[in-house]
């Protein structure tokens, strides 16, 4: 089986440790895809749900309001740095039905007794997907539901690419395209090979839903800033800081381009609610 080495290196690294700095911002832009999901799941009162990728926890304790004291929410995050910041949180929020576990979920050995799993963008990058579905199939109890949210084609997507796009047409050289399914945040854009993975998993019942949804919630200077922290643009700029001033005016056009009412920067996003049954 392949290992996610790659990811676990990066994500207890420079990239864990940008999601830390930056979760703030990036839960104002996800915090209504990762609702939307966890609606989907129909949680009840008192079930055990997992949280896979929980990053620094808004959706885990979002999770465990929603099963009630007498429920359970685990998050499940390879990254020491965002389990840290998780479990912060939800010790300032006297959040007693939610822990934390640190693992890879590709292997991690889960009790077989949850009633759901759920993740916000947190399984687009396993080395095996079809393997890391199948053990978080075991962590079902039978009948039990899976829902997930990842994205769709870049495209489609201005938030994460229109800064790229200003950035190279100001005059960044632009960045070289890799496998479309290399672990990372567009590996599950296309429908069929999710609803494939899944079923190879041995889930039943998969269904990929389009969602389309404004996203964004940060004013311009804190979008501008998130654009050049996490993203495309991102990976293109790190360590480049020249080349990161040569293209700031025209990034933050194009993010101006999209403040609404309110002073925030909103854009389309496009995603696939995933959902399944063991
Ligand atoms: C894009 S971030 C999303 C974080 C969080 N769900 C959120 O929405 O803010 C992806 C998360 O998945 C975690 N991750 C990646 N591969 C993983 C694996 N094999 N097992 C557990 N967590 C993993 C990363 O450490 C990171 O926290």
């Amino acid at each position: 089986m392949a290992t996610n080495d790659d990811q676990i290196t990066a994500w207890n690294g420079p990239q864990g440790a940008v999601w830390v700095a930056m979760q703030e911002r990036l839960d104002n832009q996800l915090l209504p895809l990762g609702r939307a999901t966890a609606d989907a799941l129909l949680l009840a009162p008192g079930q055990r749900v997992l949280d896979i990728g929980c990053g620094a926890g808004q959706t885990t304790l979002d999770l465990g309001a929603r099963v009630g004291a007498e429920g359970r929410a685990t998050g499940v995050d390879i990254s020491e740095p965002l389990l840290a910041a998780a479990r912060s949180r939800a010790a300032i929020a006297g959040a007693a039905n939610v822990d934390f576990v640190h693992g890879d979920a590709q292997v991690q050995a889960f009790a077989a007794d949850h009633d759901a799993i759920f993740s916000r963008f947190g399984v687009m990058f396993f080395a095996d997907p079809v393997a890391a579905f199948a053990n978080l199939a075991r962590a079902l109890r039978p009948g039990g539901r899976l829902a997930f949210v990842c994205w769709r084609r870049p495209e489609e997507n201005p938030l994460m690419t229109a800064p790229l796009a200003a950035a190279v047409a100001a005059g960044l050289p632009p960045p070289e395209a890799g496998p479309p399914d290399a672990p990372g945040p567009f590996a599950f854009a296309d429908r069929d090979r999710v609803v494939g993975i899944l079923t190879a998993a041995g889930f039943t019942d998969v269904v990929a839903t389009p969602h389309d949804e404004p996203i964004g919630g940060n004013d311009l200077d804190a979008s501008l800033d998130l654009a050049f922290h996490v993203g495309p643009l991102a990976r293109l700029v790190r360590d480049k800081p020249d080349q990161r001033a040569a293209v700031t005016d025209a990034v933050r056009a194009t993010l101006a381009r999209h403040v609404v009412a309110g002073g925030v920067v909103l854009m389309p996003s496009a995603t696939w609610i995933v959902t399944a049954r063991r």
